[in-house]
């Protein structure tokens, strides 16, 4: 991986839009993945202005993942979180950004129809990363298979406590969510994972330089041909 040490997170944030805002001028119907936390937040509010003047009318966009069972106007809800941290600022069309469906009616085929929308929009030319305390990419939690699909997975109590931030409480984090797979993310052209804080150090090396192994998900960004990994020197300090 290209390894990007910046100054602090508007900094990764310009950095990274800027990468998008090349990728949409040489390719207006380009497709985006989208990640959600806090994480990515710096690169969404640094597109607007690379984007001046740009048309996304034709950008097509999917999210990482999704809660599974939360109502879905929740505001935390990731379908949510999609409209008012992207959609809205950046003035996509709606109808060409998708975030998984948590909903529970036929959630069994929530998976296989969401991977299937993403290779006919032909694949993810640049999918946005963050990285949880534990080592996971999208909710891929330590001992997901790196072949994986879209599927329902169960939330560990280390992500419940780390996202309870957004909730009032940590018994309102939902339970399960539904989240690309390993495999589906490893398809993507272009990863860009990003981390932040002495919070991400060991999970960041772990991905970076330690052994491939499901313990540690992100890991399996090593098998990927390019992946550009943009830290602070926080979360690059466990680095060798
Ligand atoms: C979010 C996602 C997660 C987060 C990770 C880090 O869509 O897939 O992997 O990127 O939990 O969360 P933050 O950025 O809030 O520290």
């Amino acid at each position: 991986a290209e390894i990007v040490i910046v100054e602090n997170r508007e900094a990764a944030g310009e950095l990274v839009a800027a990468e998008i805002a090349r990728l949409i001028r040489a390719r207006p119907d380009a497709v985006l993945g989208l990640a959600t936390g806090s994480t990515p937040l710096p690169v969404y509010e640094a597109l607007p202005a690379e984007l001046a003047g740009v048309d996304v009318s034709q950008v097509r966009g999917f999210a990482l993942d999704e809660y599974v069972g939360l109502d879905p106007d929740h505001p935390e809800s990731y379908r949510s979180v999609i409209r008012r941290e992207v959609i809205e600022p950046l003035g996509l069309d709606p109808s060409r950004v998708r975030v998984p469906d948590g909903s529970l009616p036929g959630i069994e085929h929530h998976g296989d129809d969401y991977d299937a929308a993403i290779a006919e929009a032909g694949g993810v030319d640049l999918q946005i990363l963050g990285i949880g305390t534990d080592g996971h990419i999208g909710f891929n939690e330590p001992g997901s298979s790196f072949a994986s699909r879209t599927r329902v997975k169960t939330l560990t109590r280390q992500t419940r406590e780390d996202n309870a931030r957004f909730f009032e409480s940590i018994d309102e984090v939902p339970m399960h969510c539904i989240t690309q797979g390993l495999g589906t993310i490893l398809e993507a052209r272009h990863l860009v994972l990003l981390a932040f804080g002495a919070g991400k150090a060991d999970a960041v090396a772990g991905a970076v330089e330690g052994p491939v192994t499901s313990s540690l998900p992100g890991s399996a960004i090593q098998l990927h041909p390019h992946v550009t990994v943009v830290v602070d020197e926080a979360a690059a300090s466990a680095l060798a």
